[in-house]
């Protein structure tokens, strides 16, 4: 027989072993996403994308049981990197994702290094963020991937004289310096680079100043969300009628967007991974399945989320649900059909190779799309050619 005292440690020990088992059961993946703010889009589309893979791929990984824990940085670099710390240490997450900018992304990167957690960049795109830490993978693009791709094509299509104009930080530094070097090997001319700041931009002296210079073209790259106003500002101020082309990125006629620009929007050039247009099976269905649960249209974001899981899914299966090294081997060297097209996480870079589709805005049943119609293939980033 069981004395008090050795009953209670038995109790005590059994809860534990419980508490034990279940917690080596599940599996916890901790996203940390823009949900309220100016960059609240990005987050309200990866979100339902995670939802939706989990919806259709079901919840058992590895016989273990996943858990999704979602929380909400603001976009705020400083609450990125404390979510981050506290997944790791209070829920023992095997894996961080998400990260809606790349000043959010680059606040975490050492969590990820110190902890061997694998950070799975879902959103945020300068080139430089996968060298920020060796368990950095990233799903979304880069914007030199974007940039050069539209920047051949402008040049084949006799553009020689362009402005750019990029939001005031990472991306943007990016998007200017391989869209406008692209332009100058070209043999192009560039006649300004205009920034505008990333947190409440005002357009209006950079649009008066596009005016005054009459470019062949306005190359434009302004983060998610970002595009509608700006779009908006260039038909009101009638740049569009004054003879010069807008040419983008594709974060700015977002498919999340798109049917807001309206009008203006119709005939933009734009260089993206990612169409909710593209005509593949895989991705009518992807499509019809989103719309069906969210009322709205993926956009780039929704699409990088659902490959981010993607990669998580598969690298567990091949760890066992192990984290660390084993599940960042599991990410590495991944190749899969996505919405998209064909990916590949590079082994080497564990950044993301992909087309790099140009496209043009149509209406096509009454509602705008970004209609493919040429593509640079398997594209690594050209931020990584040393
Ligand atoms: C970024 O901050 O890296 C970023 C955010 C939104 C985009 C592209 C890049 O559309």
């Amino acid at each position: 027989m069981f004395n008090r005292r050795q009953h209670l440690t038995a109790i005590a020990l059994a809860v534990l072993g419980t508490g034990l088992a279940q917690a080596q059961d599940t599996v916890k993946i901790g996203v940390i996403l823009p949900m309220t703010g100016q960059q609240a889009s990005t987050g309200r589309q990866i979100d339902a994308a995670i939802k939706l893979w989990v919806a259709q791929n079901g919840k058992k990984v590895a016989g273990k049981t996943i858990e999704v824990i979602v929380k909400d940085d603001g976009s705020i670099p400083d609450a990125t990197r404390r979510l981050a710390q506290e997944l790791v240490v209070n829920d023992k997450v095997v894996a961080l994702a998400g990260f809606g900018i790349t000043p959010s992304a680059m606040a975490t990167a050492p969590i990820a290094t110190q902890s061997k957690t694998p950070m799975v960049v879902m959103a945020a795109a300068t080139s430089s963020i996968t060298e920020a830490s060796p368990y950095i993978v990233r799903t979304s693009f880069t914007l030199p991937q974007a940039a050069v791709a539209l920047a051949e094509w402008s040049n084949k299509n006799g553009i020689k004289k362009v402005v750019s104009l990029v939001a005031d930080y990472g991306p943007g530094f990016d998007a200017e310096k391989f869209f406008t070097n692209q332009v100058l090997l070209n043999s192009g001319q560039v006649m300004d680079k205009l920034r505008t700041p990333l947190r409440a931009p005002d357009f209006a002296p950079v649009l008066q100043k596009v005016r005054d210079l009459k470019p062949d073209a306005l190359f434009v790259f302004l983060p998610s969300g970002q595009g509608a106003a700006f779009m908006k500002q260039f038909g009101e101020r009638g740049l569009d009628k004054a003879g010069i082309r807008l040419i983008a990125t594709g974060d700015v006629t977002d498919d999340d967007q798109l049917n807001d620009i309206g009008d203006v929007a119709l005939g933009v050039v734009n260089a993206h991974h990612y169409s909710a247009a593209h005509p593949s099976a895989m991705n009518k269905k992807f499509v019809a399945d989103f719309q069906a649960a969210n009322k709205f249209r993926p956009n780039f974001m929704a699409v990088s989320g659902y490959d981010g899981m993607r990669v998580i899914y598969k690298a567990l299966e091949a760890s066992k649900g192990q984290g660390g090294d084993a599940l960042l081997a599991g990410m590495k060297g991944q190749i899969f059909e996505s919405p998209r097209g064909m990916v590949l996480i590079d082994a080497q870079t564990r950044d993301v190779v992909h087309d790099m589709y140009i496209r043009k805005v149509e209406r096509k049943d009454g509602q705008l799309w970004n209609i493919e119609f040429d593509a640079v293939k398997g594209m690594k980033d050209p931020g990584k050619a040393k």
